[in-house]
């Protein structure tokens, strides 16, 4: 009787440790992770990263008063650290505009409905300037995805666009970026797709782009038809890549090659 205690409780503490040992480990890793360490510190060094050019041109953007109603971000928003988090938490859902929207669609509604200027074309640089300088401010900040009805039928609608086949070479985003992660594919190695450094500074495109621009890179890859800038597909892919991704922390500005 004596020997009940200790066993019983020896019983439970190799429980807890064996429940712990099967507690899954977070293999998620950032394309950054599997970079080269030359690249890395490219992309670590605020000078030599070449996004620096667009980041500054943001900045300016902020503080230009502009548009019909004469205002800059910063006259209403105040220092650019007032966006600190924002990045992390977008695809969300805006109530003003009852929809699911990303972080591009928000300050372009900022520029539209609020300083009255007119939107710049997408992938222009400046409007990826501006997106990569608010974007910035979360460098660091864990990825967030709030539940939220109207956000997880997108979420739920981009995981099925991510399982779906596609294109003349008939596969799924998943068979790449889920099955065949860290293979590789005419000598480039298959990241796990994580939307962490975006606006990415992408050597083969010698330029900063976004996100949706990467996802139309991977759609025209299998020759499928790429959804268009902002339609609720892409939208449906971002807000479903980064609740993939919550609890991983944005880069912002990453550098791809
Ligand atoms: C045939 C395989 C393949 C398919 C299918 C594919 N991708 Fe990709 N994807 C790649 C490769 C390879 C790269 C990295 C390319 C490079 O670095 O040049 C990449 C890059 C990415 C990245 C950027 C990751 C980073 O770290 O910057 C994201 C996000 C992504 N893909 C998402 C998707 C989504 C969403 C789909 C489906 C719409 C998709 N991909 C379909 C092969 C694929
Ligand atoms: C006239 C005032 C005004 C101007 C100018 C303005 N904004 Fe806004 N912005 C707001 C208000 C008010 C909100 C909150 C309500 C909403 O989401 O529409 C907001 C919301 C935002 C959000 C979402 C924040 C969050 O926490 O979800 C972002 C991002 C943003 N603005 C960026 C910008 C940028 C970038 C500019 C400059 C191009 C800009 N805004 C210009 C008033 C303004």
């Amino acid at each position: 009787m004596i020997m009940r205690k200790p066993v019983a409780a020896l019983l439970l503490a190799s429980m807890a440790a064996a429940a712990f040992a099967q507690a899954p480990a977070d293999t998620r890793r950032s394309g950054f992770d599997d970079m080269s360490p030359a690249l890395q510190a490219i992309q670590m060094d605020d000078f030599a990263n070449p996004a620096a050019l667009w980041l500054a041109e943001g900045e300016a953007q902020w503080n230009t008063r502009t548009g019909s109603a004469g205002k800059s971000c910063a006259d209403c928003h105040g220092t650019p650290a007032t966006m600190r988090g924002v990045a992390a938490r977008f695809p969300a859902f805006d109530t003003t505009l009852a929809n699911v929207i990303d972080l591009d669609a928000k300050i372009d509604d900022c520029r539209t409905r609020r300083q009255g200027a007119a939107s710049p074309p997408h992938e222009s640089r400046a409007r990826v300037a501006l997106e990569a300088f608010v974007a910035h401010q979360s460098r660091g900040m864990p990825i967030t995805s709030a539940a939220e009805p109207h956000l997880d039928a997108s979420v739920a609608a981009g995981a099925r666009i991510f399982r779906q086949r596609m294109g003349q070479i008939d596969l799924s985003c998943a068979q790449c970026h889920d099955e065949r992660a860290g293979r590789h594919l005419a000598g480039t190695a298959i990241p796990q797709g994580h939307p962490t450094g975006y606006p990415v500074y992408r050597s083969e495109w010698q330029a900063v782009g976004t996100l949706q621009r990467r996802l139309r890179n991977c759609l025209s890859g299998v020759r499928a038809q790429p959804y268009a800038f902002g339609s609720p597909e892409m939208i449906a892919l971002e807000a479903f890549l980064m609740r993939r991704a919550a609890g991983m922390k944005l880069e912002t500005p990453g550098v791809r090659p």
